[in-house]
């Protein structure tokens, strides 16, 4: 499998192929019906706006792997691969998210099953949840969430604010238990996959004292299986997804297991983007994330074409020679660039 290295602005090599996702195509809804009493819970708080001072409760994860670690030194686009779980949101931000997640609104239209996650709610969107979109748009969060990563990130899209997973101890037996072997412990959640998007933050919004297991298993370079711990309430671990061969392991115990995902991009238009759309086409509403991909697809192609024009004119002005090669690798990654919207845009 060709794996990227990084380039100014390129999408010069091929990055990791996607496994999993593609076989849902058509937007399938959970026949599983959610308990009414954890809806309830979940709406009976006093709604807030979000408040950084108050909601983010930010510490720095005690431990960040590096790529250079798990035997991936030169791949993706950043030095870091994955953090440790660390405190981001505090308990009151945590019942304001499940506020919004299990509101009417929410539960009427953005919940998606699929061959790869069982329940997952999608494109809350700002106007659903107010509360959620604010804060991953926040400065605040954003700042914390690109100090952990090791570079400047901003959300994909608003579609991507955020994808909620929802396993609940009685529907779905096979996802959280009560047994805990420490074989069963070991059983995958999910298959190996890279994810759609450069990074990744997952934040853990169900209490887990009573859980054990909901590990991450990598993949290092050597082939070698890495275990990293998973999120507990309020806190989070961000992972350089796209690049890493990783699996989600079963959580056992506890009566449900609701965790938080939201993906993130370079800020910088001038780096590349190697996001794809094949894990999320069949849990999206495709009209939305196919609008919103175009959009930030060609504002960063937008961005590179102003900064090339910058570059050429000052070189004429300054009168060096033109750079022929310089041209061509240019244009040859943008041309890449518009081939893989094209693979990602089908019908
Ligand atoms: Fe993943």
């Amino acid at each position: 499998m060709a794996i990227a290295t990084i380039t100014a602005t390129g999408v010069s090599s091929q990055p990791p192929a996607i496994n999993h996702g593609a076989v849902t195509q058509k937007v399938t809804r959970p026949t599983i019906k959610l308990p009414q009493s954890l809806i309830d819970e979940a709406r009976a708080v006093e709604k807030e706006s979000f408040n950084p001072s108050k909601h983010v409760v930010f510490q720095h994860p005690k431990r960040i792997y590096s790529m250079e670690e798990i035997g991936l030194e030169g791949h993706g686009i950043s030095p870091n691969a994955v953090s440790e779980p660390f405190p981001l949101f505090s308990q009151d931000a945590v019942k304001q998210m499940r506020a919004e997640i299990f509101s009417e609104p929410v539960l009427d239209s953005c919940q998606y099953t699929s061959v790869f996650v069982k329940h997952t709610i999608r494109g809350m969107g700002p106007k659903r949840a107010p509360f959620t979109y604010n804060a991953w748009r926040s400065p605040e969060v954003l700042s914390r969430i690109s100090e952990v990563a090791g570079m400047e990130l901003v959300p994909v899209m608003d579609t991507e604010i955020a994808a909620i997973n929802i396993a609940i101890n009685n529907q779905n037996p096979s996802v959280a238990q009560t047994n805990d072997s420490s074989k069963e412990n070991d059983l995958p959640a999910f298959a190996w996959h890279y994810d759609s998007y450069p990074f990744v933050c997952v934040t853990m919004l169900s209490d887990c004292n009573h859980m054990t297991g909901g590990e991450t298993a990598l993949k290092t370079g050597t082939g070698e299986i890495m275990k990293v711990r998973g999120p507990a309430m309020g806190t989070a671990v961000v992972m350089q997804g796209r690049y890493i061969n990783h699996q989600a392991l079963k959580a056992l115990g506890g009566q449900e297991r609701i965790s938080m995902i939201t993906s993130f991009r370079p800020k910088s238009p001038l780096l590349k983007d190697e996001s794809v759309l094949t894990g999320v086409r069949g849990i999206s509403n495709v009209p939305e994330l196919y609008s919103q991909y175009t959009q930030y697809r060609l504002e960063i192609l937008e961005e590179r074409i102003k900064d090339r024009l910058k570059t050429e004119r000052y070189r004429e002005l300054a009168g060096w020679t033109f750079n022929i090669s310089e041209v061509r690798q240019f244009l040859n990654e943008q041309m890449e660039f518009l081939e893989s919207m094209l693979n990602e845009l089908v019908e």
